[in-house]
């Protein structure tokens, strides 16, 4: 059974400057709750109760929003305003959350390394929490996964087909249909530019990973733009048969960009807030 989910959550959100120079990224709001909150329910719904985060400088918020506070709770007990909190509350109630600092920033490989002592050596899932990730007809990104693992026992990555010219945004993968939305892996490149790409399907923020890859992070060299790659990392198991891509079911918002997060807002607003169900 995999319980624990790692958020690799110390970059800068370089995209979206100047919101991000003394607030995390992962705190921007999509309608009224922070990007991260979503990631942290989406893995709940997945039976993954123990949440690890990798924060870095700056961004103390995230410890703060995953705590009580009394103040807060005290002013507002027996108000309508209560139920603002309901939902972080059940997290509270239902999840652990632990901590650790990323020092330097050395790539996405490099950050799931610095979980290592928060996961230890048992399979888990990764969330990047500006990937936005919703399925309004069922079952969560990561519970589609979670399905697969349990039948797969393999590392899986999510893909979705995107647009050619977009393949430099993303590692992308090649492999073999085995069945209905899902392949094996037999190659993936970080970013590569269109003319290379093996393919238009593209990793988004939503990975299972056996724990065999931290070993393999750690002999990994740094690859594309000088930092140490989750996707160079993953080829090694791929080599060996090891990895699954798996064309998810809903949609993904790139919220670490505008137009991404304008999308998230709007879709979020018609189908939580204005449904009574964004608590
Ligand atoms: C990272 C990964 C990339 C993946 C992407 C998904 O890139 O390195 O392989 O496709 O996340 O969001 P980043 O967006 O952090 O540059």
């Amino acid at each position: 059974m995999i319980k624990k989910c790692l958020f690799p959550a110390a970059g800068y959100g370089t995209r979206f400057l100047p919101a991000t120079k003394a607030m995390p990224k992962e705190m921007l709001p999509v309608v009224n709750k922070p990007l991260i909150q979503y990631g942290v329910e989406e893995a709940l719904d997945a039976g993954l109760n123990e949440i690890s985060i990798v924060t870095g400088r700056g961004k103390r918020a995230l410890e703060d929003h995953f705590d009580i506070s009394y103040e807060l709770e005290n002013q507002i007990k027996g108000t309508d305003k209560e139920k603002y909190l309901v939902g972080i509350r059940r997290l509270l109630d239902e999840c652990s959350f632990s901590y650790t600092r990323q020092t330097e920033m050395k790539g996405l490989g490099h950050a799931i390394l610095t979980g290592r002592p928060l996961i230890g050596d048992e399979a888990f899932a990764v969330v990047l929490a500006d990937d936005l990730c919703v399925n309004p007809t069922g079952d969560g990104v990561l519970t589609q996964m979670v399905e697969l693992y349990n039948k797969h026992r393999c590392s899986i990555v999510a893909i979705q087909e995107v647009d050619p010219q977009e393949t430099n945004k993303y590692g992308v993968i090649a492999g073999d249909k085995i069945d209905e939305d899902l392949f094996q892996v037999t190659n993936m490149v970080e970013k590569p530019k269109p003319e290379d790409a093996p393919s238009n399907l593209a990793i988004i923020g939503r990975y299972i990973l056996t724990p065999d890859i931290f070993d393999i992070i750690a002999k990994t060299k740094p690859g594309k733009g000088g930092e140490i790659q989750i996707t160079d990392a993953l080829l090694e198991q791929a080599r060996k048969g090891r990895v699954l891509a798996y064309k998810f079911k809903g949609e993904r918002f790139d919220c670490g960009g505008a137009e991404g997060y304008i999308d998230a807002t709007n879709y979020c607003f018609e189908h939580y807030y204005k449904t009574g169900k964004a608590y």
